[in-house]
């Protein structure tokens, strides 16, 4: 029977077996020290020359990294034994290869990341990567558990769509047949025409977007979460929101705790996410732009938090307010110019809209974006011929609102910036597993 090594500590004193790949290996005269990773985490697994016979310990010797292997061995629980969750050690009795592996092009020393982008079936092995994957599991089973347990229904939305619902300028357009047609940037119009039969619906699935930008938020294809709620207010939307990204929070400090303390990550950090969180008008957070631009002593600092009312915020207007708060911000009401078509204005303000956005500490940045939609048929006909939008293909969108129409509002959170900040990472191209950008494609 094969143990993983999570299980290690339910068997202390018997003899396992595992089945794995050589992550390091160090040697002192009679002992080899072998790191083996199984997929669960990594355990020390220690050959003791007496204990094997020689042809195993000229093996083990020799055996290089990311060699197949199964080995057996008494566990022992030493709270200095290295390893991922750590604390146990197999004292190995038998040693079988099963593949020996070629010299493996990552090895302990520094690389590019362009380098290990290149590489990244492999990188995905490596202990750091391996943690922010294991993260990123679990806050997509944590998004599916709360939206389950709190009666939403998962609906597919089509990836395969014939217009734009977040701006024209970043559509892949592929070919279809004799037509052509767009990958999905969101799901959510289709959300707005699927609560209408179950009420409270979520989509869950990859987004696309044809972003010419190299900054170290963007992905061509990320995964994207979009909650919609019939009889639903922006207020009541933003309650949600921090309740679901409450919940992944703690989900995730309590069943990653190894993981985060393998990225060094602090969990003290994160560990006061609980509802309210602060909310702040765009009005307002524009004032306090000015304020720190004022207060700045540093002239490209100036620069950069240049901001006049109307303007959509940049990466360094939302790192500069996310330091004001220990907390993710909701910043409301934003310019209806600088927003998608759908969003709903404010009665006697029209120019500026029922949106939020959400934006994570320490300078992450929005994770999400969300409004109420707009009700009424012909405002929602007049934003799109505002927007050169071909009305065509939105006929039955439109129509949702002449079938018993109702309030409702939606939000999306993208998976890879929501697991960049949990997991206190510089770039969201390492919380994908495989990350497609502008100049990546490969592999
Ligand atoms: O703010 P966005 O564009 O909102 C929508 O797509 C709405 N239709 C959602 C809705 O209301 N149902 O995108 C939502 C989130 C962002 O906050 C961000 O987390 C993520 O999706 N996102 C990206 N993540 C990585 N790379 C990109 N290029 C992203 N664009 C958006
Ligand atoms: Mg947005």
């Amino acid at each position: 029977m094969v143990t993983r090594i999570t299980e290690l500590s339910e068997h202390i004193g018997e003899s396992v077996t595992l089945q794995g790949w050589l992550y390091a290996r160090t040697d002192k005269g009679k002992l080899v020290f072998m790191q083996v990773r199984d997929g669960t985490g990594i355990a020390q697994c220690v050959i003791f020359k007496r204990d094997v016979d020689e042809a195993t310990f000229e093996t083990a010797l020799r055996l290089p990294q990311e060699s197949s292997l199964t080995v057996t061995g008494i566990v022992r629980a030493d709270q200095r034994a290295p390893g991922v969750p750590g604390g146990y050690e197999l004292s190995v009795q038998s040693l079988q290869v099963i593949q020996k592996a070629e010299e493996y092009p990552i090895g302990p020393k520094e690389h590019g990341v362009e380098f290990l982008m290149d590489n990244r079936h492999l990188w995905i092995r490596s202990s750091r990567q391996w943690a922010i994957l294991h993260v990123r599991a679990t806050v997509m089973r944590a998004i599916r558990a709360w939206l389950d347990r709190n009666g939403y229904i998962e609906v597919s939305t089509p990836i395969l769509t014939p217009a734009a619902a977040e701006g024209t300028t970043n559509l892949f357009e592929v070919g279809y047949f004799d037509d052509r047609a767009y990958l999905a940037q969101t799901g959510q119009l289709y959300n707005e025409a699927d609560i209408f039969a179950f009420s409270r619906v979520y989509c869950f699935g990859p987004t696309f977007r044809a972003e010419k930008s190299k900054t170290r938020r963007h992905l061509t294809e990320f995964w994207m979460v979009e909650p919609e709620v019939a009889f639903c207010t922006l207020e009541q939307l933003l309650e949600v929101e921090e309740q679901l990204v409450s919940y992944i929070v703690q989900t995730a400090l309590k069943e990653n705790a190894s993981e985060l303390k393998l990225l060094g990550r602090d969990p003290a950090k994160l560990a006061n996410m609980a509802p309210p969180f602060p909310r702040i008008t765009y009005d307002d957070a524009v004032a306090k732009l000015k304020e720190l631009q004022a207060a700045s002593s540093d002239a490209e600092q100036k620069q950069l938090l240049d901001i006049t009312w109307g303007m959509d915020f940049g990466a360094p207007h939302e790192s500069a307010l996310t330091q004001l708060y220990d907390k993710p911000v909701f910043v409301t009401g934003f310019p209806s110019a600088v927003k998608a078509f759908y969003m709903e204005p404010y009665p006697g303000r029209p120019e500026v809209c029922k949106s939020a956005d959400l934006l994570a500490p320490e300078g992450y940045g929005e994770i999400i974006g969300g409004s109420e939609r707009i009700s009424d048929p012909d405002l929602l006909l007049k934003r799109i011929h505002d927007q050169n939008l071909p009305e065509a293909a939105y006929k039955w969108y439109i129509e949702l609102r002449q079938y018993g129409s109702v309030p409702h509002s939606g939000f999306g959170m993208g998976v890879e910036r929501t697991v960049a900040w949990i997991c206190g990472i510089e770039h969201v191209r390492e919380a994908s597993p495989f990350p497609r950008l502008l100049n990546r494609l490969y592999p």
